[in-house]
C-alpha cells in the first residue's frame, strides 16, 4: 500500500494532469470505498467536471452488504452505481451498458448529423487505495480474457479498447483523500488508506466506539466479550486479557492490542464492517 504525503505542490500536479485528462473523455467513473463511501469521496471533482458519471462502490466484499444498500440507494440519486470487488469477481459488463445508456441521446444526435461515431471514452478517478489500479487491472484482464481471440481488444497508447464502442483511459486520475472533517480523516485511518496523527491506541477506541454502536454483535463474538455496556478502554483491557496479552511484570500489553484491533479490522477477520451511513454526514456537513 502506497501512502502519499499531499503537499500543495503535490496536489497541484494532480490536479492539473485530472482537468487535462478530463478533456479527452465522456464519462467519469467515480470509485469510492463501500466502507467509507463519503470519507472516500473528494467532492471536488464534481466541481472540476460536469459530465456524466458512474460511481463504483469498490470493496463490498468487505463492508456490510445492508449497509452497502442503504449507500447504493443514497448515490442512485444522482448517478447510475455499480458494486464491485475489484479483487474478485465483478459484472464489469454493466460499466459499458450504462456507459451507452448514458451517452445514448448524444450518440443519436450526432449520428443524425451525420458525424462520424466515435467510441465513448471514460477515465476512473479516485482517492489513493480504492482499488483504481486493481480495477483497472481486473476489468482489461477479464475483458481481454474473454474476447483474446478477437482483435480490436488492444492496449494503444493511453487508451484501453475495452469493446468498439468504449474506451479507458489506462492512468486513472488521483484524487486528494479529503480531510476537511476529523471523522472523515479517522474513517481514512482506520482503513488504512492513509497515515494519522493518532496512534493507533487512540485509533483502536474510536473503532470500538463505532463497533459498540454499529456492530455490537461481531464485538462480543471475535472477542468473546462479557458484555460491552463498558468503557471502551474497559473493553480494550479485556480483549487483551482474554487473548493473553501481557508484557513482563504481567501487565496488559495494550500497544499489542490496539494493534492487533486495527488489523484485524483491515483483514475482515471482525466481520463486514461499514464504518459511516449517510445519517452520520449529517453531522459533519
Ligand atoms: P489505488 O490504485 O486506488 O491506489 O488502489 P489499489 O488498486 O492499489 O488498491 C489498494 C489495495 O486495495 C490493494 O491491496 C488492493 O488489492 C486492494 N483492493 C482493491 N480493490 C479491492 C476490493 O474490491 N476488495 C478487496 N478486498 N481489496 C481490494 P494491498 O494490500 O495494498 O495490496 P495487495 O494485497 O493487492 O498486494
Amino acid at each position: 500500500m502506497e501512502n502519499i504525503h499531499w503537499y500543495p505542490g503535490h496536489m497541484a500536479k494532480a490536479k492539473k494532469a485530472i482537468l487535462n485528462d478530463l478533456k479527452l473523455v465522456d464519462i467519469v467513473i467515480e470509485i469510492l470505498d463501500a466502507r467509507i463511501p463519503y470519507s472516500s469521496k473528494n467532492p471536488e471533482i464534481d466541481i472540476w467536471s460536469k459530465k456524466p458519471k458512474i460511481v463504483i462502490l469498490n470493496k463490498v466484499d468487505m463492508a456490510d452488504e445492508k449497509s452497502t444498500a442503504i449507500w447504493r440507494k443514497y448515490f442512485e440519486n444522482k448517478n447510475p452505481v455499480i458494486l464491485t470487488n475489484a479483487r474478485g469477481e465483478s459484472s464489469f459488463k454493466n460499466i459499458t451498458d450504462i456507459a451507452e445508456s448514458i451517452m445514448k441521446e448524444k450518440l443519436e444526435k450526432l449520428k443524425s448529423r451525420g458525424r462520424i461515431f466515435k467510441p465513448i471514452r471514460a477515465m476512473i478517478v479516485g482517492i489513493p487505495n480504492v482499488g483504481k489500479s486493481t480495477f483497472i487491472n481486473s476489468y482489461v484482464n477479464k475483458y481481454i480474457a474473454k474476447v483474446a481471440n478477437k482483435p480490436g481488444v488492444t492496449r494503444n497508447n493511453q487508451w484501453i479498447k475495452i469493446n468498439k464502442s468504449f474506451e479507458l483511459l489506462d492512468t486513472p486520475g488521483m484524487l486528494a483523500p479529503k480531510l476537511t472533517t476529523e471523522t472523515g480523516g479517522l474513517n481514512l485511518a482506520l482503513t488504512g488508506a492513509i497515515g494519522y496523527t493518532l496512534d493507533n491506541y487512540s485509533l483502536s477506541i474510536k473503532l470500538l466506539e463505532i463497533l459498540k454502536k454499529r456492530y455490537p454483535k461481531l464485538l462480543i463474538e471475535r472477542y468473546k466479550l462479557k458484555n460491552i455496556e463498558n468503557t471502551s478502554i474497559n473493553i480494550l483491557n479485556e480483549i487483551a486479557n482474554n487473548r493473553g496479552f501481557f508484557i513482563k511484570g504481567g501487565d496488559l500489553d495494550i500497544n499489542r492490542t490496539s494493534n492487533m484491533i486495527l488489523e484485524e479490522l483491515r483483514s475482515t477477520k471482525i466481520g463486514k464492517i461499514t464504518l459511516e451511513l449517510p445519517n452520520d454526514i449529517n453531522q459533519d456537513l
